[in-house]
């Protein structure tokens, strides 16, 4: 399983790859708004040194809701950079131009996926990506991770070629969850990855295996 990272702020970019797990990043308006980045050039230029931070793939996301914004908008990411990848929303103009980016060798994820039934489409349409919203789904009280179960077995089943990308990670154990119910990767805050390390235990056991060789060596 795959980890990206969904932020777009750059030094947690940095920080994921100088720990050794980044393999990707997703960004969003919500996301890029946050970092204050505002007006057209300066998003095309931020979205650029994200991909010079990263080989992997990085998502990002267009605002028309129209087809031929979608196309127009998706065009102009895609050739900002090879890793670019053209995040498109789950709506019907949406699905018609994941169709097209992919007669015409565009890669996209997928995105605000809440159901199986939009997963199929997204499939059907070629998309590179599927982002089911886990976290969103768990805070209306359903079960995120058991869609993605859900999705795996469909895609499986289908031999749909489109990657099942968990999104909307609030935790650690959504990571482990969504790799043991058949993600291809997981998009998340760092907060979670890094969450991943700790256990008690490993503490307590390192602290006795240093406290036992510092008494063995001061004897010696
Ligand atoms: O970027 C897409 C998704 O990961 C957003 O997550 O935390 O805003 O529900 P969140």
């Amino acid at each position: 399983m795959r980890f990206f990272i969904d932020t777009a702020n750059l030094d947690e970019i940095k920080e994921a790859k100088d720990f050794g797990i980044l393999d990707g990043v997703t960004t969003n308006p919500s996301l890029m708004a946050k970092e204050g980045i505002t007006g057209t050039d300066n998003v095309m230029k931020h979205y650029k040194a994200i991909c010079e931070l990263t080989d992997g793939d990085v998502s990002a996301e267009v605002i028309s809701t129209d087809f031929e914004g979608i196309i127009r908008e998706g065009q102009i990411l895609a050739d900002l950079a090879p890793n670019i990848v053209v995040k498109v929303p789950m709506i019907r103009d949406g699905v018609k131009a994941i169709s097209w980016f992919t007669e015409n060798d565009i890669r996209t994820n997928c995105t605000l996926v809440f159901s199986a039934g939009q997963a199929i489409l997204a499939a059907k349409a070629g998309a590179t990506y599927l982002s089911p919203f886990i976290g969103r789904i768990d805070d209306t009280s359903w079960d995120g991770i058991e869609l993605i179960h859900q999705i795996a077995e469909i895609y499986a089943i289908q031999s749909f070629d489109t990657e099942i990308l968990a999104a909307s990670i609030r935790n650690s154990k959504h990571i482990v969850d969504a790799a043991e119910s058949g993600a291809d990767v997981v998009t998340c805050p760092l907060k979670a990855i890094l969450g991943l390390l700790y256990h008690p235990l490993t503490d307590i056991g390192l602290a006795k295996f240093l406290a036992d060789h510092k008494k063995a060596n001061e004897k010696a």
